[in-house]
């Protein structure tokens, strides 16, 4: 299939050499080239420029389909990097739980929380939760998702998290989006184990080698809070999996700080997931991840803020410490029953205070880059897929947080298809 792209009001995010990933005041800065084209081929982009650079339409039979994007931006698609996409049920009770005074932590307590979650999952047959979690993927791409991370966790058994792991590996067999399988290997001590230090040496010794000879692990991820992993478990799942040549992705600062995202920078991690909670020594942690070239990206979730009413991830300090930000959704039935990443960048202008051309530079090339996807998605760019988002007629980029809860997604393309899923 051959298309072009023309009068593209706003083309957010093309380079020709595209970066890595930007932090601090390049987020601002991230591209956006007035009246262009992009033409696609065979499912990449091929080339881009300014209007006046258009390349004629041949007469001949390969004529591309020509589709106008008059007063319309394109962006590239969201690449979410962290979710908890794969689940056995929904815990609105637990929701209601919450209207009726409880907190998130109680619930926990109680056994709900994860534990309710593993206790479906692990009866769950592998097949239904393949189909459920298909659903949920399509309808994520739908609303412009073009990269996704997925986690376990919810297994809390050797069987159960391999049973979810290979779910995963079963959607990216089929999946029309680039997918990376993270091994949410300690998010909650199962009852069977009489602390969370017996519980890692498990998860470490019997479930990481097994899972990681199967090619099912691209990460390793911790709940490292109180109540659940300590400092000390962390640090050993990580140095395992050092070992084993996985980098980490990790769930710290949600509700406490222990230390975790000092800990995580130290072993090298990929990404710090939360930080509902920071210091400046933690920030201080996060600038120095940045010398050798390869940070520990700092991951906000502002969806969970919204639904469980945390304080929201100091997004705007977090960009004018000169940090490469990042967005992203933490769908998953507790804390965030959303895969909906244009919310994410609603929530990060409006309640994080970031322009929007941060927030979707949070939310494209730098989610990309959390997931190690940067050469492949993230920005548009010839040679990268040609998965992006074309908007409804906007005024500015502004306009997307502004709009409140308009639709904005007019079209999604995916791997140069229009997507209806
Ligand atoms: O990122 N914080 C830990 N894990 C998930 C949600 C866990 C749940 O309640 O199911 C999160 O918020
Ligand atoms: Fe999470």
């Amino acid at each position: 299939m051959r298309a072009l792209f023309k009068d593209i009001k706003g083309l957010v995010g093309y380079y020709e050499n595209p970066p890595n990933f930007v932090a601090g005041e390049e987020m601002k800065q991230f591209p956006v080239m007035e009246n262009a084209w992009i033409e696609v081929v065979g499912g990449k982009i091929i080339a881009a420029g300014p209007m006046s650079t258009c390349p004629k339409i041949p007469s001949a039979s390969s004529k591309p389909i020509v589709i106008n994007c008059k007063g319309r931006f394109v962006i590239p698609s969201w690449c979410d990097s962290h979710s908890h996409l794969v689940y056995a049920n929904d815990r609105a009770g637990e929701f209601l739980d919450r209207l009726r005074g409880l907190s998130y932590e109680e619930i926990a307590s109680k056994g709900g929380g994860i534990l309710n979650s593993a206790r479906a999952l692990q009866k769950m047959p592998e097949d239904e939760l393949f189909d459920l979690s298909l659903d949920r993927l399509l309808n994520v791409v739908k609303l412009g998702v073009g990269a996704l991370e997925i986690k376990s966790g919810y297994g809390l058994t050797l069987k159960a998290e391999h049973k979810m792991l290979k779910v995963i590996k079963r959607l990216k067999s089929v999946s029309p989006i680039p997918l990376r399988a993270t091994f949410l290997g300690c998010h909650a001590v199962p009852s069977e184990f009489n602390n969370s230090s017996d519980y890692t040496t498990h998860v470490i010794e019997d479930m990481l080698p097994l899972f990681k000879s199967e090619g099912l692990v691209d990460y390793v991820d911790a709940f490292c809070e109180t109540g659940y992993f300590s400092l000390n478990d962390t640090e050993r799942l990580m140095v395992a999996a050092t070992g084993l040549g996985i980098k980490s992705k990790v769930h710290v600062n949600q509700f406490n700080m222990l230390g975790g995202v000092n800990l995580c920078v130290n072993n090298n991690a990929l990404t710090v997931d939360h930080l509902e909670v920071i210091n400046d020594s933690d920030i201080e942690a996060l600038k120095s991840s940045m010398q050798g070239g390869s940070p520990t990206f700092p991951v906000a979730l502002p969806l969970c803020s919204h639904f469980l009413g945390l304080p929201y991830t100091p997004g705007r300090k977090l960009v004018d410490a000169g940090l490469p930000l990042v967005l992203a959704t933490d769908q998953n039935p507790g804390t965030s029953p959303s895969g909906d990443m244009t919310e994410v960048v609603r929530l990060g202008s409006i309640k994080m205070g970031l322009e929007p051309l941060e927030a979707i530079a949070a939310s494209t090339l730098n989610g990309a880059a959390a997931m190690e996807l940067q050469s492949e998605v993230g920005t548009i760019t010839p040679g990268k897929r040609a998965n992006f988002i074309l908007t409804r007629e906007l005024n500015g980029l502004e306009d997307i947080p502004y709009r409140l809860n308009d639709v904005v997604v007019e079209k999604v393309f995916v791997n140069g298809e229009v997507w209806i899923g």
